[in-house]
Parts: C-alpha cells; structure tokens; sequence
C-alpha cells in the first residue's frame, strides 16, 4: 500500500501514515510561470494498493485539480486500486437548486471523480445525505460526532444540565446522532435564514428548551456568521455557557475574529482542514481525525 499527499493538508495526511506506520510516498507537484500545475509520483505504484489524500478546502479549484491529477498520475502507472480520502470535500453545500438558474456544483464534481472509476472515496461528515447520491462510486462516510461525543464527556456536560443545538434545520441529522451517543442528551434547533444574494445570516427562534449549558454542534464554519448568530439569541434565551463543535474549519474571510468575538467560550473543530497559525486564535481547540481515516484504511 501506498499514500500519497496533495499539499492542502499534508500535516493531517502525516499523522494518517504515522498511524498506519508508513511513511507518505513521493508526489511532485510542479508549478509552470503561469500557474499551472503538473503532477508526477516519486514512487512505483505498478500493481500497488494506493491513497491520495487530499482536502479540497481554499483554493477549493486549485485543490481539487491537484487531486485530480494526482489519481490521473496514478492510473497511468498502473495502481492496482486507488482510494481517494477527501477529509473536506468543497463545493458541498451547492448540492442541489437552491434558485432558478443555478448549477448543482457537487454534482459536477461527483461526475468527474466517477469518471475516474475509483475504487472508494472517504469524506467526513458531508453536508446532506444527498451528497452520497450524487456518486456513482462507493462512498464512505466517516464522521467526528465520535471525536465530539469524547469530548464532551471529558468536559463533564452531561444531560441534566447541556442541551445540543444546531443552528440550522439541516443539521437535526447530525444532533440526533449525537445525541444517542451522550445518553439522549435533550436538543433543540434555530430557525436560521440566508440571504442568499449577500450571505448574510439571521436567526430569530430556537426550537425547544434549552439548559443553561449549551454546544452548537455544525458541519462547517465558514464566515462564522452562523455561529455568531447563533450565540447571540442563545444568550438572549438564557444560556450560560457555550460551546461550539464544528468538523470542518473553513474559516474564510474574518471567520477567526468574528469566532473570537462571538458569545461562546470555546470552538471546538477538527483537523480535516488544515487552520494555518495565522487563524488560530485563543479560542479555539483543534482534534484530529486522524485515527478515524486511518482505522478506515486498516479495514
Ligand atoms: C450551513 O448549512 C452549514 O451547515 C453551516 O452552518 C454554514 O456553512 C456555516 O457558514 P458560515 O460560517 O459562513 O455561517
């Protein structure tokens, strides 16, 4: 077996072969004058089971041509079987018509990747269960709500006294799985709205009773709008404490400042997106998710 690195989170992919007791194989990427990449694999893969690694966070394009040459590459040196483990996979969210006129980007890339014929494509928590659907390919979903049920109980919140919160309809999946892992802890959901035109966030009603203890629990942060929106009508609505637990730290724009700002004592997120120490703020704990790949590739 062999595993392969693109250069959006080798940090992530290091710790994924060091769990494994490999050592990542050679991948060239080589950058033309005028920005164009090319990809060659140091090592022989003829007949080989091989992983490439790759989370397609920001530059999502730059990333996931990376990954796509890189199982190009791999092909035509002749891999026995090629599994691509995508920790964050972009242009998620775009999974269907939100408005008339649009494209369903997710789509798109599913079609790409299935042209590829690879053997699996790991992710970890994907935005709807629609997202699998997309795909022709065996998809294997992995998600951090264990890495966050862990947590949580190490932090000592227990059921009589913190209620689950997502910040949005769409992640009532995720809060009730959760949930079942802390014992039923009692949860509750905000009615949030998007401008889509602007982006901006609004949230105007929590549905159900919330503890004085309280963790948001999300897929991703981006802006960081959600979360602090979300913290605010939670304080409002009497929380003490808050704690965020979001899996993918995509924090774009002013994300690190807003997060730091916001109500909420501690933002909990994971490693799928490598965060550079430039967005690290005091704030906020990162977990790896490294076991949880490299446990999957043992299978
Ligand atoms: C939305 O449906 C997602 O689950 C996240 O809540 C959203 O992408 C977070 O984005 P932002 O941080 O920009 O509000």
């Amino acid at each position: 077996m062999r595993i392969f690195s693109g250069t959006s989170n080798k940090f992530l992919a290091e710790k994924v072969a060091k769990k494994l007791n490999m050592e990542l194989s050679g991948l060239e990427v080589f950058v033309f004058p005028d920005g164009e990449k090319r990809v060659r694999v140091l090592d022989k893969v003829l007949g080989e089971d091989t992983i490439v690694i790759q989370s397609t966070s920001t530059p999502v394009d730059e990333n996931y041509m990376q990954l796509f040459f890189t199982i190009d590459a791999l092909k035509r040196n002749g891999a026995k079987s090629i599994t691509a483990v995508v920790p964050y996979f972009g242009y998620q969210r775009q999974d269907h018509v939100f408005r008339e006129g649009e494209d369903v980007s997710v789509k798109v890339i599913a079609e790409i990747l299935d042209k590829f014929q690879l053997n699996r494509l790991i992710a970890i928590d994907l935005h709807s269960v629609k997202i699998k659907e997309a795909f022709n390919l065996p998809v294997v979903q992995l998600s951090a709500m264990t890495i966050f049920a862990e947590e949580i109980m190490k932090m000592g919140w227990n059921k009589g006294s913190t209620t689950l919160v997502s910040p949005d309809t769409g992640g009532m999946r995720r809060i009730k799985i959760l949930s079942e892992m802390l014992g039923n802890m009692p949860f509750a959901v905000i009615e949030k709205n998007r401008d889509l035109a602007t982006g901006n966030v609004s949230a105007e009603k929590v549905e159900g009773k919330i503890g004085r203890k309280v963790i948001i629990v999300d897929d991703m942060i981006s802006s960081g709008g959600t979360i602090a929106v979300a913290a605010e009508l939670l304080k409002k609505q009497g929380a003490g404490e808050i704690c965020v637990f979001a899996t993918h730290a995509v924090f774009s724009e002013k994300a690190p400042q807003i997060l730091q700002k916001a109500e909420v004592n501690k933002v909990y997120v994971t490693d799928t997106v490598f965060v550079p120490s430039e967005k690290r703020f005091p704030k906020l704990e990162i977990l790896s998710v490294a076991k949880l790949i490299s446990d999957q590739l043992k299978m």
